[in-house]
């Protein structure tokens, strides 16, 4: 097992990798209150579920579940309610711990629920997604959607402690594989030259399931996460590198509705968006982008939007949270592996960024 550190003060927490850990006594250094609650989803639950409720029964701790219905269409203040209302059910009070076993929309709606419930009780990540494990389980942004906005009501809530046991990732469905690779190659992309190359030379047997190198990549990528994170925890600055394709990819999830595409395919295509303009910019080649869709194709991702109108996808652009005083910032890149967060861009090159980069319609 491989341990990193999230560097914040105070507030200080591991991230455990490994490999069946679900069965390691990590739990006990981490859950000092007597209730546990462990919230998840409706696919998950009947795989996982029963072996950390026993661990937890066997350190003599109260825990009860909440499962919600697995989608990210169900992230959202109506099902957000279900933990409150399972928490206050059981009685739980302020000196409670909940767990979050599940994906990034598990991840988020726990974390925020814990930001909340009795103004913040104990918070920790098992993250069962690849997504998860190298991204949304670290760094405590939490949140729900608003029909208006992904991921626009939510709180910074840090966990005790992230454990990434790569034995789940064996259930994981292909797709849902790919979307993380979305991230792992975000962070290629935006500050890790290097890792691009190993990416390149690693992609086959990444996408075979090859435990060790993924294992490795896991690893690599939190450890980008842990410092961008330590050194601006509430995204002032740096942090919003992280979201190198997501102004673009939250304007496709949604003009097409929560979970039509997943989060990581939506971004692939915002990367390659991110790519072209950063090109219309001069700053990197053609060549360049070529490169950056090949990676994505590699990964069995998307590198072509579904056909939206360029209106009603910058309107969805405008609510993005990286707007600052009525203008819209974006992640765009130097070069490979360099990203910046910036206003300069020319914005009818942002349109034929859009329009070039989606499927025909199909009428
Ligand atoms: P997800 O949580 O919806 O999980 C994907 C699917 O895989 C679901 O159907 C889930 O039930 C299933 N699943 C999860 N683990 C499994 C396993 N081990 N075996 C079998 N099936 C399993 O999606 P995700 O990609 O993990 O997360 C996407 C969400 O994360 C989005 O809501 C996004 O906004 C959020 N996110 C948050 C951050 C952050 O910093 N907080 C960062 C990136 C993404
Ligand atoms: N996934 C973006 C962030 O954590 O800041």
């Amino acid at each position: 097992m491989q341990t990193l550190y999230v560097e914040l003060g105070a507030r200080r927490y591991p991230i455990f990798i490994g490999n069946q850990l679900a069965s390691h006594e990590l739990l006990a250094d981490y859950i000092i209150s007597d209730q546990v609650m462990i919230v998840t989803n409706d696919t998950i639950a009947p795989i996982y579920l029963q072996q950390y409720q026993q661990q937890l029964q066997t350190l003599g701790k109260t825990v009860a579940s909440c499962i919600l219905p697995d989608g990210e269409k169900f992230k959202d203040l109506n099902h957000l309610n279900m933990i409150f209302d399972a928490l206050l059910t059981h009685r739980f009070n302020r000196d409670c711990t909940i767990i979050a076993l599940g994906g990034g929309v598990i991840g988020d709606m726990s974390g925020f629920a814990a930001a909340a419930f009795q103004r913040g009780v104990a918070f920790i990540q098992i993250p069962t997604t690849l997504l998860s494990q190298v991204d949304s389980s670290v760094g405590g942004k939490t949140a729900v959607n608003h029909p208006l906005g992904k991921n626009m009501i939510g709180a910074f809530k840090q966990p005790e402690a992230v454990i990434a046991d790569m034995a789940v990732l064996a259930t994981l469905p292909d797709r849902e594989f790919s979307a993380g690779m979305a991230e792992v190659i975000k962070y290629a992309l935006l500050g890790d030259a290097d890792f691009l190359v190993w990416l390149e030379q690693n992609m086959d047997a990444i996408m075979q399931r090859d435990a060790e190198l993924i294992a490795q990549l896991v690893l690599r990528c939190c450890a980008h996460k842990a410092a961008i994170v330590a050194r601006d925890e509430t995204e002032q600055g740096d942090r919003a590198l992280l979201n190198l394709g997501h102004t673009f990819g939250h304007a496709i999830e949604a003009h097409m509705g929560y979970g039509e595409w997943l989060h990581g395919e939506a971004i692939a295509v915002g990367m390659v968006m991110a790519a072209h303009l950063s090109q219309l910019n001069g700053w990197i080649s053609t060549a360049d982008i070529d490169r950056v869709r090949h990676i994505l194709k590699r990964a069995h991702l998307p590198v072509l939007s579904a056909a939206i109108p360029v209106d009603e996808f910058l309107a969805h652009m405008a609510h993005d949270k990286k707007v600052l005083q009525g203008q819209l910032r974006l992640i765009l890149l130097e070069k490979l592996g360099k990203a910046i967060v910036t206003k300069q861009f020319n914005p009818s090159d942002l349109e034929t960024v859009i329009s070039e980069n989606q499927a025909v319609a199909i009428i």
